[in-house]
């Protein structure tokens, strides 16, 4: 129903923001929308985010959400944009929403460094073997100095393999330099000066995968990517190899890894990333101490995630207002 506006008054566009996302974003959502924000920890259910875009001038979207054709399909014709608080978008069905005219916004770059920061982190704790350290505490087995215990490996002169040289693998190869490892990445479709300047090998993702101490995957989540590390990638890697996984869980084939780290077939595994997620507690990938897994906070640091928020809300505020997203996803 069309409410009633006083002289002078206009209407403000009607958005869902499907989660309490931080204040700096809030704000700036609430300042210039009517907005009903989702009050709960877990994400709306399906259901009720399709009966929402059958009413709203605007979506904002967290990566739980799954924008699906069917939820396109359903929404209404005012349904202009859909901003989601992440940069990766495989929960969205970015061309049902091109073909309908809806634009999609991300938050690409602002997370580029707290990402690559816990890409790093990650490695540095597998290879140093620093969660068997910890659990080696609490189980009362440190009783002396010895010279024998939690041996792990060293990064200097090691051999990083970043797959997917985009901002993400690009900003961990900086960090990887600065330790003086060797760098190899398989991103086909990166130029070779690029790469090149940044003292990186392109290779193909075999060689990667044969000549890397570590392999960090940094990939988005596809119909291209989807399993593309699985047993014939695994058993290609050294068995001292440490696969570390900041993109997205799907990437991987979770049986198989944990098959391959079992049997000794590579070193170990850091994860921020799962599949499913949340991992269920019985999952067998839990059982192995040399798998170190994380509840997806590559991005969650206190800066970048306002930064997130305030991007998400001026994606969203442009495409209510019918103006170009600051960063808009296109596909070709
Ligand atoms: P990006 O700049 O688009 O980088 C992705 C790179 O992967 C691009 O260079 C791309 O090349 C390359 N690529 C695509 N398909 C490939 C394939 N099949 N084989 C090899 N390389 C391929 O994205 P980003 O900002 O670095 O983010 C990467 C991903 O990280 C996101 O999509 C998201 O899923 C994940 N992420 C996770 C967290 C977290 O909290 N853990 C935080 C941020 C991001 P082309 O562009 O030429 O295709
Ligand atoms: C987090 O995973 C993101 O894609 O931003």
């Amino acid at each position: 129903m069309q409410a009633h506006l006083a002289y002078g008054e206009i209407m403000r566009p009607t958005v869902f923001v499907s989660r309490r996302i931080p204040e700096a974003g809030l704000e700036r959502v609430l300042a210039e929308c009517d907005a009903e924000v989702w009050p709960e920890l877990m994400p709306p259910p399906y259901e009720l985010l399709c009966e929402k875009v059958q009413r709203v001038d605007g979506l904002l979207s967290t990566l739980n959400d799954r924008i699906d054709a069917h939820l396109i399909a359903a929404a209404g014709p005012q349904l202009k944009v859909i901003s989601q608080m992440a940069v990766g978008f495989d929960n969205i069905d970015v061309r049902a929403a091109q073909n309908r005219g809806i634009a999609i916004g991300n938050t690409p770059g602002v997370l580029t460094d707290a990402t690559a920061d816990l890409a790093f982190a990650l490695l540095l704790a597998a290879a140093r073997r620093l969660m068997e350290g910890v659990q080696y505490i609490r189980e009362g087995q440190w009783q002396t100095w010895d010279p024998r215990a939690l041996l792990g490996g060293d990064l200097v002169g090691a051999t990083l393999g970043i797959i997917g040289l985009g901002r993400i693998g690009k900003a961990v190869a900086g960090r990887a330099a600065g330790f003086d490892m060797r760098l190899l990445a398989f991103s086909p479709r990166t130029p070779a000066e690029e790469a090149n300047a940044l003292k990186i090998q392109l290779t193909t993702l075999e060689t990667l995968l044969r000549e890397s101490d570590y392999v960090s995957l940094h990939v988005p989540l596809n119909a291209e990517t989807r399993g593309m590390i699985g047993h014939e990638q695994l058993r290609l890697m050294k068995p001292s190899a440490i696969l570390i996984n900041t993109a997205r869980g799907p990437i991987v084939k979770a049986r198989d890894l944990y098959e391959a780290v079992r049997d000794g077939i590579i070193g170990g595994a850091a994860l921020d990333v799962t599949d499913p997620e949340p991992i269920s507690l019985d999952d067998p990938l839990l059982t192995l101490p040399n798998v170190l897994i994380l509840p997806h906070i590559g991005s969650a640091s206190q800066r970048t995630r306002n930064l997130m928020a305030t991007m998400a809300a001026d994606n969203l505020i442009a495409g209510v207002y019918a103006r170009p997203l600051p960063n808009a996803v296109r596909l070709p």
